[in-house]
């Protein structure tokens, strides 16, 4: 299947060129991607720029009512999608449905919004004269999507643009425009007006960039590396963007002395292994007292010995396939990294080519114990499913390790001592702490993001996904029928 652009409610023609996607777990091809170009970037921004002055008078609760029967078709088809994610993206089917979950729980929260959209009233300091704060659209919105949560992080991105009365320019990664095909005939089907949201495949090079540098598009919400967040919010600086960056994470389960040792490894297990170790939320750190270190590693070793590999359309399978050849490459060379650093493999650190794996992209899981936590292995983003684990003396030392590296998405330890617990949530340095769970599992309703190297302060999800997509407009109504003026007519 050839893909083509979705602008203005309309399929476009044949691209000029194209990339094939293919799936992870066995190589075979499932559709052809088009590699756009400014040209297309600028069409679509045509169209919603046109589109969004109408789009913003529809009264808020009526924009709702589209995401409602989003959320409603999302849900007919869950399973369907479900079975397209996996095929593409690699993440087991049962992670799959997890994943549309999510989306189908942002279209009802982010249609509950359009009845809230809360702003201020507050008093003014003048008689006759009355204050508010509303939230207004911002305009023509550009949304640059990764691969590893084609879905999810697609609806935290473009409902809430959608219910304040923004339309979208939506880029998905390469590797996982089915998502996006399949989202596109979802607005279709729910009669969301032409031009609210429009898709435009390619690479960030070319299409990315000409959304940024798009004088009409003025806020770029990005998810995916820290390397290319960096580049978007220099180029998107230079033309005074709003820029909201989520980007990587390198996140630690702590595990204390007096943790329940079979809760974390389950919960290290389900983090670090999940999607194969590819959400920016996994658990690549395990920073464990030494009092337990000797029980947790040898329990982590059994457990690891049950996670059954293979294509994640088979419901036994509990890791799936990396997302290609490149991943692979990556992870391999921390593994070497690893090893000259001088930590102790375990468990893994193979890819596997053989038989059932020979045309898919899959690695072991892998353990490193003894590692060091200033080592490039401890330091730096993996993007796959290997864990490190560091053993320190106190919590105090636990949390140090923890904020020492460039990033602070999640966190999470596991304790019994609701103290150390407390300390422990107010002093760890990033946007999502969890007690006694791993460090995946952001629900939708609470702001997602992280502190250092992971964002610049804006936030997906939640109510704080509005501030991204919405301007503040401060509005003073003086009815006295005389000049009064703030500040000085106030006695
Ligand atoms: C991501 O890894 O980019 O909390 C998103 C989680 C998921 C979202 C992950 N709900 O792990």
């Amino acid at each position: 299947m050839k893909l083509t652009n979705y602008i203005d409610g309309v399929w476009q023609e044949e691209a000029a060129s194209y990339a094939a996607v293919l799936n992870p777990a066995n190589g075979e091809e499932l559709a052809q991607v088009p590699l756009s170009t400014e040209e297309e970037v600028g069409q679509a921004v045509a169209a919603a720029k046109k589109a969004q002055r109408k789009w913003a008078l529809v009264p808020a609760p009526k924009r709702a009512d589209y995401l409602y029967e989003i959320g409603r078709i999302m849900k007919d088809k869950k399973e369907h999608l479900a079975q397209v994610l996996t095929k593409e993206m690699g993440k087991v089917i049962e992670e799959a449905r997890g994943e549309v979950q999510e989306g189908i729980d942002m279209a009802f929260y982010m249609a509950g919004e359009g009845r809230r959209l809360f702003g201020e009233t507050v008093p003014s300091e003048l008689q006759d004269k009355f204050a508010m704060s509303v939230r207004a659209p911002i305009g023509v919105v550009g949304l640059i999507t990764p691969w590893n949560f084609p879905i999810a992080i697609a609806t935290w991105k473009s409902f809430p643009a959608i219910v304040a009365g923004n339309t979208f320019i939506w880029k998905p990664a390469t590797e996982t425009p089915l998502m996006a095909y399949e989202m596109a005939l979802i607005f279709e089907e729910a009669g969301l007006p032409h031009g609210v949201a429009n898709i435009v495949f390619g690479s960030g090079s070319d299409v990315g960039t000409a959304l940024i540098e798009h004088p009409d598009v003025r806020v770029i919400s990005f998810t995916g590396s820290t390397e290319t967040g960096r580049h978007v919010a220099e180029l998107g600086g230079r033309h005074l963007k709003k820029i909201s960056l989520e980007m990587g994470g390198k996140n630690a389960v702590i595990v204390l002395e007096d943790a329940d040792i079979e809760l974390a490894v389950e919960g290290i297990l389900w983090s670090a292994f999940g999607t194969a170790g590819q959400r920016c939320t996994a658990c690549s750190r395990v920073i464990v007292h030494k009092d337990v270190k000797e029980e947790l590693q040898k329990r982590l070793l059994e457990s690891m010995k049950g996670l059954t590999m293979g294509d994640g359309l088979d419901e036994t399978v509990k890791v799936g396939p990396v997302i290609n050849a490149k991943a692979l490459e990556k992870i391999q060379s921390y593994i070497e990294i690893g090893k000259e650093e001088g930590a102790n493999l375990v468990a893994g650190g193979h890819v596997l080519n053989e038989g059932k794996f020979a045309t898919g992209h899959y690695f072991e899981p892998t353990l490193f114990a003894d590692v060091a936590w200033d080592s490039r292995l401890a330091q730096e983003e993996i993007f796959g499913p290997v864990i490190s684990l560091i053993t320190v003396s106190s919590l105090d030392e636990a949390i140090e390790v923890n904020n020492s590296v460039a990033y602070g998405l999640s966190s999470s330890i596991f304790s019994q001592d609701v103290n150390k617990v407390f300390r422990a949530q107010r002093d760890l340095d990033t946007g999502i702490v969890y007690i006694n769970a791993g460090t995946t599992g952001a629900e939708i309703h609470l702001p997602f993001g992280g502190t250092k190297g992971t964002g610049n302060g804006h936030r997906d999800s939640g109510v704080a996904a509005l501030d991204v997509f919405t301007e503040w407009k401060s509005i003073y109504i003086d009815y006295s029928g005389k000049l009064q003026r703030a500040q000085i007519d106030t006695e």
